[in-house]
């Protein structure tokens, strides 16, 4: 049996195959093109090779052939396509700017950046010591009236923090609280200059006991020093059950501030005059902190008894109803356990101070 010139076309077929499948651009495939397809092919060289088949082996052949070029074909149409869109997306490849990098700097800003304060994480451990004793946390208007901030709280019209030097009064042209217009007849309203005025608020809403920690921004008529801000903030602790005891208020104060201030604090109380309390007391504090300042004892807070009158304000019945409250600034807390010298430095919003702590 003669050889067929068709014996060679899997053979054939199978490297034009293998050698579409290697090109590597859409310019090595034009190039190469004409010897996998043209005149000058393998193919065409067998094709012209069926001439001197019997007529009916040459339509067999033909067959056999033609279908070979068809998968050739094919195969360069698929390749073609394959290599065309590579190239495109490599284009825009090169061109895409990579954000890794940009990404990568803005998380790094905005962590530097998102430094809580201070006074929030002061405030915030306060809360949650109080919150474990079964207090909760109020709140109360920093717009208050002469009632709440001074009346109700037993604090004469003639008392220093009265004065219109010592207090932000709003002028009464200012828009009308809510309610009516202001005039002779409408309470005066100001900033107010403590957070006791929200004992009142609570006290006037809920009925007794009362366990409450407030914390809240307050205002004064100080000019800003080394100690003084015309805002700061403060915590008001009250306390209303039956048969309240100063040691219970001796004991819960020790208790708050060996947890904020470490276990071997001391704290101790001092005669004082507040009016809403009787009696009344300043807290010293001793530990490693205040010894660290140069001193054994800092004063630290207000605090006494509710007094009878505040509760015949409110309406609680003072034979029956006793309690505690205290005051104290967050800002100082904060100065004291930070080693802060300077009270102006928690309202500069300056990065290089936040990011030391
Ligand atoms: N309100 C006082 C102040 O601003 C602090 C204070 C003292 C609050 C005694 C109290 C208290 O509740 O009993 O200086």
């Amino acid at each position: 049996m003669s050889d067929s010139p068709l014996d060679e076309l899997p053979g054939q077929t199978d490297a034009l195959l293998a050698a579409i499948a290697a090109l590597d651009s859409v310019e090595a495939l034009r190039d190469a093109e004409p010897s996998l397809t043209g005149k000058r092919s393998p193919l065409s060289s067998l094709q012209r090779s069926l001439g001197g088949l019997a007529p009916e082996e040459r339509k067999a052949a033909g067959a056999a052939l033609q279908a070979a070029r068809q998968r050739v074909e094919d195969a360069l149409a698929a390749r073609r396509g394959d290599l065309a869109r590579a190239a495109r997306r490599a284009a825009l490849d090169a061109d895409r700017l990579d954000l890794g990098d940009v990404v990568v700097d803005r998380v790094r800003w905005a962590a530097s950046v998102g430094h809580p304060g201070l006074v929030a994480v002061t405030q915030r451990e306060l809360e949650d010591v109080f919150v474990a004793m079964g207090f909760t946390v109020a709140d109360g208007p920093e717009v208050e009236d002469e009632y709440h901030c001074f009346d109700a709280l037993n604090t004469p019209s003639d008392h220093p923090a009265r004065d219109t030097q010592d207090t932000f009064y709003l002028a009464p042209s200012a828009p009308a609280a809510p309610g009516g217009a202001l005039g002779d007849t409408a309470p005066r309203l100001l900033l107010r200059t403590h957070t006791s005025s929200v004992q009142i608020r609570v006290m006037k809403k809920q009925d007794p006991p009362v366990r409450i920690l407030v914390p809240g921004r307050v205002y004064r008529r100080d000019n800003a020093d080394a100690t003084h801000n015309p805002t700061f903030h403060q915590v008001e602790g009250l306390y209303v059950d039956r048969n309240v005891t100063v040691g219970d208020l001796k004991g819960t104060v020790e208790f708050v501030f060996r947890e904020l201030m470490g276990p071997e604090t001391r704290i101790r109380f001092r005669p004082h005059y507040f009016s809403y309390t009787e009696p009344s007391f300043e807290i010293d504090f001793s530990s490693a902190l205040t010894r660290k300042m140069g001193k054994e004892w800092l004063e630290i807070a207000g605090c006494g008894m509710v007094h009878p009158q505040v509760f015949e304000n409110v309406g609680y019945d003072p034979e029956v109803w006793t309690g505690w409250a205290f005051g104290f600034g967050i800002e100082r807390i904060a100065m004291i356990r930070y080693g802060i010298n300077d009270i102006r430095l928690f309202y500069e919003n300056d990065v290089r101070f936040l990011k030391q702590f």
